[in-house]
């Protein structure tokens, strides 16, 4: 085995983590499809499968390295929202959230000075910060519409005056 017992353990709850995200994921594309929302069910889709491969990448690695990949139970998701902005804002915590735990995985590979881990985690640090930026930017986007909607209602009210 070239892997620490530690290193390995890590990766496994990384792994049930990733899981997690994609089932998540796949709940929210459910939720928003059945609302009518066919974009944004079609984007939460192609977020439940990358989150799937990178459970599958993490098990081939921990695989490769001689290590055991040990699945364990994926807790329930959440499975209503009350409209689209509050799923993009819970999306943008979680994600907040897995960079944390990629973060902690990160530093298991330093503790343990295991070099291969090290460089197959920088992709996911970089991974994070693309993930996060793509959420932002959407919650942005509702944002704008936002202060466009007021703007109007303002410009109304003035031309009534
Ligand atoms: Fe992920
Ligand atoms: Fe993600």
């Amino acid at each position: 085995m070239n892997i620490s017992k530690k290193m390995q353990d890590a990766f496994n709850a990384q792994i049930a983590a990733e899981m997690w995200s994609s089932n998540l994921y796949l709940q929210m594309s459910c939720w928003f499809r059945k609302e009518g929302w066919k974009g944004f069910s079609s984007w939460m889709y192609k977020q439940a499968e990358e989150e799937r491969q990178h459970a599958m990448d993490m098990a081939q690695f921990v695989l490769h390295r001689g290590g055991e990949v040990l699945l364990t139970s994926i807790d329930a998701v959440k499975t209503s929202w009350t409209d689209a902005k509050e799923v993009f804002i819970e999306t943008l915590a979680h994600e907040r959230k897995v960079t944390d735990l990629i973060n902690k995985l990160a530093d298991v590979a330093d503790e343990e000075k295991d070099r291969a881990s090290q460089n197959f985690i920088a992709k996911y640090i970089d991974e994070q910060v693309e993930e996060e930026k793509n959420v932002q930017d959407i919650l942005d986007s509702f944002s704008h519409l936002e202060s466009h909607a007021i703007a109007h209602i303002d410009s109304k009210l003035e031309q009534a005056r």
